[in-house]
């Protein structure tokens, strides 16, 4: 059954190491990225996105199918299904739904109604022993083709969210979701570094962690980040593979048309992902 990941991250916050968080879209992901931890013997968190919950037509399928998929494969790793990106409405949903983790992104709200939102949720969540993650300082990514620079997170707003008894806070530090522009600056380690002084030992979270070098990834678990979300760089791999298969005319050669071997390639292009990020962010053996 899909767990909070309340705990898993408490132990990767105190071992310096970070659970990767990976964004699901369908059966075959979640698949492919529960081998890849089940053979690494690592912590998984699989990320939801109000998106991707409605294209898997809605969030108790997504329970349900996590749920038997785990006791059918066999899977004994620790792993949380976490809504990713949640606005207030969807939280509720996937709560109703059994998701066992949820992120409250109020980022965009004034910081007095984002207070006053998760405080709400953080009760909701926690009588049910569901953990909950909360944002501040909004993370950028492309809009209608415009790249917005990641906003660097409030230390003192940062503190007024943690203090509400979230479990695990992302603060924006200068990272986007995406691709990152030519003239992205890096991370700002002078901003984690001044949210952690305050916020003490909750684990942080970085999201956009597709493109950002491996020399940061390694400074930013070192300074207190135990959750790190990928998405975008599974999407490109899953369609290089599916488009080199297609271009070397494979779909049209024997039985190459059968979806099982059509999204083959692709699925196992996730997985090299997968087995590459859960190696630089520590997890593997974690479990
Ligand atoms: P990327 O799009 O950079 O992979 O980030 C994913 C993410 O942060 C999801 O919340």
């Amino acid at each position: 059954m899909v767990i909070s990941a309340k705990e898993m991250l408490q132990q990767a916050r105190a071992g310096k190491y970070a659970v990767a968080q990976m964004n699901i879209n369908n059966l075959e992901w979640t698949k492919a990225i529960l081998t890849v931890a089940q053979e690494l013997n690592s912590p998984m968190i699989l990320g939801v996105s109000e998106g991707a919950g409605k294209y898997m037509t809605g969030y108790k399928t997504v329970v349900a199918m996590t749920n038997a998929m785990l006791e059918e494969m066999g899977i004994t790793v620790p792993v949380a299904l976490h809504l990713d990106h949640g606005s207030y409405e969807h939280c509720y949903k996937c709560i109703d739904a059994g998701f066992m983790s949820v992120m409250f992104d109020g980022s965009h709200y004034p910081i007095d109604e984002n207070v006053a939102k998760t405080r709400e949720l953080v009760e909701v969540c926690h009588a049910k022993g569901i953990s909950i993650e909360a944002e501040v300082g909004s993370i950028g990514g492309e809009e209608d083709g415009v790249v917005g620079m990641g906003e660097c997170a409030d230390p003192d707003e940062c503190k007024r969210i943690t203090d509400l008894g979230i479990d695990f806070l992302a603060a924006g530090i200068g990272n986007i979701h995406g691709k990152y522009p030519a003239n992205w600056k890096g991370l700002s380690f002078e901003t984690l570094e001044a949210v952690k002084a305050k916020v003490g030992d909750i684990p942080l979270v970085l999201h956009g962690g597709t493109g950002i070098p491996e020399d940061m990834i390694k400074k930013a678990i070192s300074l207190g980040v135990a959750k790190i979300n990928v998405n975008t760089e599974n999407q490109l791999a899953f369609a290089a593979a599916t488009r080199k298969y297609i271009e070397a005319g494979k779909d049209l050669e024997g039985k190459g048309f059968d979806p099982r071997k059509l999204l083959a390639p692709g699925v196992e292009a996730i997985k090299d992902v997968v087995r590459t990020k859960l190696e630089l962010f520590g997890s593997v053996g974690k479990a």
